[in-house]
């Protein structure tokens, strides 16, 4: 007999539920005793003692499922070892619930964030074994999480769209794509959708570039833009701040997000109109693409061979399209970030993209 846990963390992306299905199906077929519960968003249903059983028909249907049919929620790794609001030690109440719970192992989907949670759980003696979700693609070990790619489909459908208004009214559009600290997001969608300019984390931009490939497409007779953004794009000045400084500028700053802010830049020094176009959420939600389909039934099916051998304290990740296991302490608190030198990076510049360096 094997009890397993099945967990998710985090921001939620379309392809959580085509994972937990992958595992469970392996789950089923390989180990004839086999009990899966799912524990209630995320490490809260941990600490607090909230799960539900589940049975072969919950995965039934699912694949095609955005979100998660186990909830999932946001809990910082830096309180981790600090007590609730009624003093509880929230480490040792899931170490707890996992050995009330007769635990053989706990499966955690989940970002950064939740990696380093699951990393603290292994050094605390659990039996881990964690799959890659985000759709930033910023989980360090795996080439690819799944989510990225149908976040891709949505954001470059978004940038799509604007194309034709842009064009009509000979606006500038910027489309802020999700993704604070890492930009793959928004350069693959970038790619894919033909955008003007793209601002990322990883190169920190220059008003002047900027300003100067809108003026050279408007003297090459195109009178629009189009620039794909993500949240956490930064200007060269805004990126030689301390992290305090930049958060008390943050806290500071009259517009919403960047796009806001270098949209007013923009429209002041051009007498171009600008518009704001903002997905936001979009991009994590509806059905996962068949690409993430196939990586979330692999990773799934493979975390179940691991589970069967008792393989513990790995990331289940994709190398050069092989599935790898990835020890946790290599993973956790480590970022995946695009490489300003990167093929990708010099391949977008020849097709004449302006990063703003
Ligand atoms: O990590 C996934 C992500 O969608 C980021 O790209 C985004 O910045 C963030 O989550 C948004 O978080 P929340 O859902 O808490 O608003």
């Amino acid at each position: 007999m094997k009890r397993v846990g099945f967990l998710t963390s985090g921001g939620d992306c379309q392809s959580l539920n085509a994972t937990m299905r992958g595992v469970a199906k392996a789950l089923y077929e390989k180990i004839e005793d086999i009990e899966i519960i799912g524990i209630l968003e995320g490490y809260k249903g941990l600490m607090y003692g909230n799960y539900r059983k589940l049975k072969p028909s919950d995965f039934s249907g699912i694949l095609t499922e955005g979100g998660t049919i186990i909830g999932t929620s946001r809990q910082p790794f830096k309180l981790m070892r600090e007590p609730d609001a009624n003093g509880m030690d929230k480490v040792r109440a899931m170490k707890n619930n996992y050995e009330k719970w007769k635990l053989d192992c706990l499966v955690i989907l989940g970002g950064n964030g939740t990696h380093k949670t699951a990393n603290l759980l292994r050094e605390e003696g659990l039996n881990v074994i964690t799959l890659p979700k985000t759709i930033d693609n910023d989980l360090y070990g795996t080439d690819m999480t799944f989510g990225f790619q149908s976040a891709v489909n949505i954001a470059s459908t978004a940038i799509d769209q604007i194309h034709t208004t842009a064009a009509s009214h000979g606006r500038v559009f910027i489309v802020e794509i999700m993704g604070h600290d890492v930009g793959w997001l928004t350069l693959h969608a970038g790619i894919a959708s033909g955008a003007d300019i793209v601002l990322i984390p990883e190169i920190p931009f220059n008003i002047d570039s900027v300003i100067g490939a809108i003026n050279k497409r408007n003297e090459q007779g195109k009178n629009f833009t189009i620039l794909a953004v993500a949240e956490g794009a930064k200007s060269t000045e805004d990126a030689k701040l301390s992290k305090k400084d930049f958060k008390k500028k943050l806290k500071e700053r009259k517009y919403p997000s960047i796009s806001y802010e270098l949209g007013a830049e923009i429209e002041e020094r051009t007498g171009q109109e600008v518009r704001i176009a903002v997905p936001g959420h979009t991009q994590r939600g509806g059905s996962p693409c068949p690409y993430d389909r196939v990586i979330s039934s692999r990773l799934g099916a493979a975390a179940g061979e691991f589970i069967m051998n008792e393989q513990y304290g790995i990331m289940v990740g994709i190398k050069n399209n092989e599935i790898i296991p990835v020890p946790l302490s290599e993973v956790a608190g480590k970022l995946k970030m695009v490489d300003p030198d990167s093929q990708i990076i010099k391949e977008a510049k020849s097709l004449g993209i302006c990063f703003g360096d």
